[in-house]
């Protein structure tokens, strides 16, 4: 027997709709996808401002955040990694049921863990982020040391250097920071989102 064998599906009545229309917003989730260092904490804090000063309600899912607390059990072993993709998935769908503008700012390495996140989200709800750097400017910016261990053999299972990354194959926007500021990239963002 499945724990799900006894649970019953119980009807709201009051829906995702009439939530957003409070806030008078198309609630959604922004998902930024790409390697550690490749500028995603950046652009969803960006992004986030930007949101706020429109007067939209947002909320900003960071990997790194979501770590400490809800997903503390959790490492980087592949299986990890899926864990913590389908738990993030999960928090944001609950919040675009709430209403609310989420950017999850995870390195979400694998297509199948993000294909199932877009999964739980209508059409037009889910907006595929591909923040793109190459690896070596990565390594070169790396802004909290990881890197460095990670090369030098003291941190196993590092996203790009031991650990994959499977870029995203159609995102429905594909941000090149090594070569654009992160504002422009964020302008690149909102006008998508428009
Ligand atoms: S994910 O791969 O499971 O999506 P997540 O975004 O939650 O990763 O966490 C990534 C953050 O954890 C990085 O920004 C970095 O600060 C930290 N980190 C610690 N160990 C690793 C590792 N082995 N690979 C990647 N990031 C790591």
């Amino acid at each position: 027997m499945c724990p799900a064998d006894n649970l019953f599906w119980q009807t709201l009545s009051i829906n995702k709709a009439e939530r957003a229309a409070i806030k008078q917003q198309q609630p959604g989730c922004v998902w930024l996808t790409g390697l550690s260092g490749s500028g995603k904490s950046t652009i969803a804090d960006l992004l986030e401002k930007r949101l706020h000063a429109q007067g939209r309600h947002t909320y900003t899912l960071e990997g790194d955040n979501v770590r400490h607390g809800l997903n503390r059990d959790l490492g980087f072993s592949d299986a990890d990694r899926v864990e913590n993709i389908r738990r993030v998935a999960e928090v944001a769908r609950l919040m675009v049921e709430a209403g609310l503008i989420v950017i999850v700012s995870f390195i979400s390495p694998f297509r199948a863990e993000r294909a199932f996140a877009r999964s739980l989200f209508e059409a037009g709800e889910f907006t595929e982020v591909f923040v793109d750097a190459p690896i070596e400017e990565c390594v070169r910016r790396d802004p909290k040391g990881l890197s460095a261990k990670a090369l030098s053999g003291q941190m196993p299972n590092f996203t790009g250097i031991d650990s994959d990354y499977e870029a995203p194959e159609a995102p429905e926007v594909h941000l090149h920071t090594a070569d654009e500021s992160p504002s422009a990239c964020v302008e690149h963002l909102l006008a998508a989102l428009e």
